[in-house]
């Protein structure tokens, strides 16, 4: 690990301060960047909300090697857990890495432990086309997340989103808000339900919502006939003071 630190202390330029607790201090307000927005009071958010889960001990049965193997949206994963899409690895990590070794790494990593990994999209092209390359050449074995843009923009995408053999397509409406596609001149609004069902009839395969933070909303997307979500707030970086992700996963919103 002390290598590994190292080795991503020296890669992230100070874009990332890798440290000991990724808990959004250090890279407050940093947007284009790793952080949060403003205060990063969601990032923080986010931490707090995962922390104060805990195990519960069960130790009377009969399971002695555990099986975490899963099925989610038809596929079978070693384990419940999915690559979260990242762009821009060159505004927000200063460069070190290349977007192309970047997405390679993620997505084939993340086949060679059995499970799947998601691309992201961003202003520049080379962002949603790094991506698409990746999964093409992974035989259409990862999930590309396509930016809410709007009419032909996002329709030109998710065609060719489809195109890389990709049959589950994702679209991160958390991007509703954020800073760096407002500062390069391309913001991205919320989506109705009338638009979702739009979209959701252009993609033949599954299709995730991510930036799902209420139920309401998620009544919403179940409306538009949205296969999953992705409760996320983006990392805390488009609303400052959001709620912590794993928060809204509670059945209590009590605490
Ligand atoms: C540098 C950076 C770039 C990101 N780019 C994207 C992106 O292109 N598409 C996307 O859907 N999410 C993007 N995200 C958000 C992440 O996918 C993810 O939502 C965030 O890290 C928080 O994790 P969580 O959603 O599991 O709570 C980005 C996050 C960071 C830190």
């Amino acid at each position: 690990m002390k290598e590994i630190l190292e080795n991503a202390r020296k890669l992230m330029k100070g874009y990332c301060r890798v440290c000991p607790v990724c808990d959004g201090r250090a890279c407050a307000g940093e947007v284009p960047g790793m952080g949060g927005l403003g205060t990063a009071s969601a990032f923080k958010a986010n931490l707090a909300a995962l922390a104060a889960y805990r195990f519960n001990m069960r130790l009377v049965h009969d399971v002695k090697k555990p099986q975490i193997r899963t099925t989610i949206l038809g596929k079978s994963l070693s384990l419940p857990v999915l690559a979260a899409p990242i762009g821009g690895v060159s505004f927000n990590m200063g460069g070190g890495v290349s977007e192309a070794a970047y997405i390679e790494a993620l997505i084939q990593g993340s086949l060679a432990k059995g499970t799947l990994g998601c691309t992201g999209d961003g202003v520049p092209e080379f962002i949603h086309q790094t991506g698409f390359q990746a999964i093409q050449a992974a035989g259409g074995m990862g999930i590309p997340f396509i930016k809410p843009w709007e009419d032909d923009e996002l329709f030109d995408k998710l065609e060719r989103a489809q195109a890389t053999g990709a049959d589950i397509i994702g679209m991160d409406l958390d991007a509703a808000g954020l800073v760096t596609l407002r500062k390069m001149g391309r913001p991205v609004s919320p989506k109705s339900v009338t638009e979702l069902k739009r979209i959701r009839a252009a993609v033949s395969g599954k299709f995730i919502l991510k930036g799902v933070m209420t139920v309401a909303d998620a009544l919403l997307a179940a409306e538009a006939g949205v296969d999953a979500i992705v409760v996320s707030n983006h990392g805390g970086r488009v609303l400052d003071f959001a709620r912590g992700a794993a928060r809204c996963c509670r059945r209590s919103t009590r605490r």
